[in-house]
């Protein structure tokens, strides 16, 4: 089936409103990065909304422009989304968005160069032949140009579409946007594009404000914008088309001096890392307060440039970092420690889980070397403080308890059931079995390690009832026999 029509970007809030309200949507275009997770929701809701909207894949992290080589594994990785999603095409930008294993996440424009044009091809063909298909690459804005360019951007994206034999999204806003920073003629940019190799549109808005335009794609569609887009579709014809509403990137007008364009870069980049930052740790900015919030953030982006192609992953060290700054405050760093987990829970890796009725229809002679496999979702962790208390608080919009140390560590267990994350705490009783179980002990061995907290006599039926309590919070997923017991 071919594409057409106009298309939107998916993004979380709108899952649930694109399934059950009725659109006038004819294709929706995903984020390629914000699906390579193992599993959750966001991979649930893909596979429901793939089967009443066709789907494009639009990369991020690609970096085709880069020096670094190419990564096979996170190309691997995209190519197993694709087969899962079937989209019908795959697009990135034709930009470079880090070197030597730092990811900026932000599209750099590149040297419009003879050398930078051999790399790129090269590194098109190596793409397209481990995704197995030809890819779409976009323009994109750029605040700053090279003295070493020796041709101009649209002769650039011509001769990497033709050499590299691959296809086009013509970014409508960005040639705008563009045009205005170097004083090109936009027009004169859409004729130079071959017209066969134009696979997609984006359209964006941005807003005046006054001296500069911040592209916030936030904004409707500016006139001029409207006026490219015009002359584009008598060049092109009919090109399914992709009205863009997210990101924050800063435009200035010229003139602008190299400082302030490299500034523009640079600030975002910090912006954008902070701003994913607090996506994950939410409590944590609010317990701080903005000011402190952005003080730390600031701090944890020179100390932990990002290493991640998928903006997600930041902040991985966030919480032993928290605990270098806020010796004096120790919850902070476990409130991190917590928000962090939870981010794992969410993006674990899906698993159907073992029904109460597959435990009960055990044979009771089996039972002794019965061993057990648990969510992949399922965290552990131990808090001294009455951290949970205070992240209910804060997540529920209340006012948190003050800090209080507990008498011993709480054990808690995390865990996705149903997509939903749960936490809960564990008595010493629980977590030994638990403990036991984990290090894949089977069901005598579990009962032999609670000897030294209950009466012998009681201790089958307690270890029973908490299997039974795990298999129905869905944290078991199957069950196996131990080797060493079935032998004897
Ligand atoms: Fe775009």
């Amino acid at each position: 089936m071919k594409l057409s029509g106009f298309g939107l970007g998916l993004r979380p809030p709108h899952y649930e409103a694109i399934l059950s309200e009725p659109h006038a949507i004819d294709w929706l275009e995903v984020i390629t990065e914000n699906y390579l997770v193992p599993g959750g929701k966001p991979l649930h809701y893909l596979e429901r909304i793939r089967e009443r909207f066709p789907l494009v894949m639009h990369g991020v992290s690609l970096s085709i422009g880069s020096t670094d080589p190419i990564d096979f594994d996170y190309l691997r990785t995209v190519r197993g989304l694709a087969a899962r999603i079937e989209p019908h095409w795959i697009s990135d930008h034709l930009c470079w968005t880090g070197v030597e294993g730092r990811n900026l996440h932000d599209l750099l424009p590149l040297p419009y160069t003879e050398e930078a044009l051999a790399s790129v091809v090269a590194r098109v063909g190596q793409v397209q032949e481990a995704l197995g298909r030809q890819i779409l690459l976009e323009n994109v804005s750029s605040y700053l140009s090279f003295h070493a360019d020796e041709m101009s951007e649209w002769e650039f994206l011509r001769e990497v579409a033709s050499r590299a034999d691959c296809h086009i999204l013509l970014d409508i806003n960005n040639i705008y946007v563009s045009g205005v920073n170097h004083g090109f003629d936009p027009v004169k940019y859409l004729q130079a594009v071959p017209k066969s190799r134009v696979r997609q549109f984006h359209l964006a808005g941005h807003s005046d404000m006054g001296g500069h335009l911040i592209d916030t794609h936030d904004h409707p569609i500016v006139e001029p914008v409207w006026d490219l887009y015009r002359q584009a579709l008598t060049i092109f014809g009919d090109v399914p088309t992709m009205i863009e509403r997210d990101d924050n990137i800063i435009v200035d007008a010229p003139p602008l001096r190299a400082a302030d364009r490299l500034a523009i870069y640079r600030n975002a980049y910090q912006v954008r890392l902070i701003d994913a930052l607090h996506e994950t740790y939410p409590v944590l900015h609010g317990l701080l307060g903005d000011e402190a919030w952005v003080e730390l953030g600031h701090a944890y982006v020179a100390a932990h440039p990002s290493v991640f192609r998928s903006i997600r992953w930041y902040g991985r060290e966030l919480a032993e970092f928290v605990a270098g700054c806020y010796s004096d405050a120790p919850i902070l760093s476990e409130v991190a420690l917590l928000e962090w987990t939870l981010s794992e829970v969410f993006d674990a890796t899906d698993a159907p889980s073992l029904q109460r009725a597959e435990l009960s229809a055990v044979e009771p002679s089996a039972w002794g070397s019965l061993t057990f496999r648990f969510h992949p979702s399922l965290r552990r962790l131990s808090l001294c403080w009455n951290t949970a208390a205070v992240w209910k608080a804060m997540s529920a919009d209340e006012m948190p308890p003050g800090p209080e140390l507990a008498a011993a560590p709480i054990h808690w267990l995390l865990w996705r059931q149903n997509l939903q994350n749960y936490f809960r705490s564990m008595n010493a009783l629980e977590s030994a079995a638990l403990d036991a179980a984990l290090r894949g002990g089977h069901f005598a061995q579990i009962c032999e390690g609670l000897s030294a907290l209950l009466p012998q006599e009681e201790i089958p039926a307690a270890a029973a009832s908490l299997l039974g309590a795990w298999a129905d919070s869905g944290i078991i997923i199957g069950l196996g026999s131990s080797d060493a017991v079935a032998s004897e």
